[in-house]
């Protein structure tokens, strides 16, 4: 697999075909990629939403209503699925918990110091972002951006087109989701499918700032 090349073909999908639906065998991949996204101390801060039908779709687009987020929503209804990244709203000790049990079912300790150990390492930096840094918030959203390169990249490898969405009014979606009952807030989406002929940037070339701006060597 030439990974270069998947970096430098990629693209943020302008427009969607329609009548493209993703296989049911890649949509299990794209689950895969979202739940083994890393985040710090494996915290998993997250909660993935996956809408595939047009009721789901039309739902989410409620939040793009707002002329500025207009186009938003034309690629959320003709995509094939639409992920809803959501953050949780607290990192509780009982998460900490839950996260260092599974590890210990996963067989990832040794012994019961090995587990304890893991779960103090984890508290120290929950407790670090809670009381020192105070970016609780931040930091958790922060890991949900690290689920989103990883799908953004796999679904690449895949041959699936994606479009991130910052453009959405998450206030809205966490209304028509409920998502505030559950302790969650959406933070960015994810728009798959395949493109169509009105997708614009597939004929464009890429542009980055040059190597030599961004990448230097010590
Ligand atoms: C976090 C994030 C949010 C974005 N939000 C939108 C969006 O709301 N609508 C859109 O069409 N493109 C959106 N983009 C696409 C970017 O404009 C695009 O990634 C950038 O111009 C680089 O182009 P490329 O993805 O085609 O390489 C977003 C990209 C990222 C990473």
């Amino acid at each position: 697999m030439d990974i270069a090349k998947i970096a430098q073909t990629r693209h943020t999908c302008k427009a969607f075909d329609p009548s493209r639906k993703i296989p049911a065998g890649e949509v299990e991949q794209i689950r895969t990629l979202l739940r083994f996204a890393p985040s710090s101390v494996n915290s998993q801060p997250w909660h993935f939403i996956i809408a595939a039908t047009d009721a789901a779709k039309a739902t989410i687009a409620k939040a793009t209503e707002h002329p500025m987020y207009a186009a938003n929503g034309q690629k959320i209804m003709a995509a094939s699925h639409v992920v809803v990244f959501c953050a949780r709203t607290t990192l509780e000790d009982a998460h900490l918990v839950e996260v260092t049990e599974q590890e210990a079912r996963d067989g990832r300790f040794a012994n019961a110091d090995a587990q304890a150990l893991q779960l103090k390492s984890r508290r120290f930096y929950a407790g670090l972002h809670r009381f020192d840094l105070k970016d609780t918030q931040h930091w958790m959203e922060k890991q949900v951006y690290l689920a989103l390169g990883t799908l953004l990249f796999g679904a690449a490898a895949l041959g699936i087109d994606a479009t991130p969405i910052e453009g959405f009014d998450s206030r809205i979606l966490n209304d028509v989701l409920g998502l505030r009952e559950k302790g969650l807030t959406s933070v960015v989406l994810a728009a798959l499918g395949y493109r169509s002929a009105e997708d614009f940037n597939a004929r464009l070339p890429k542009s980055r700032l040059p190597a030599a701006t961004v990448i230097s060597e010590l």
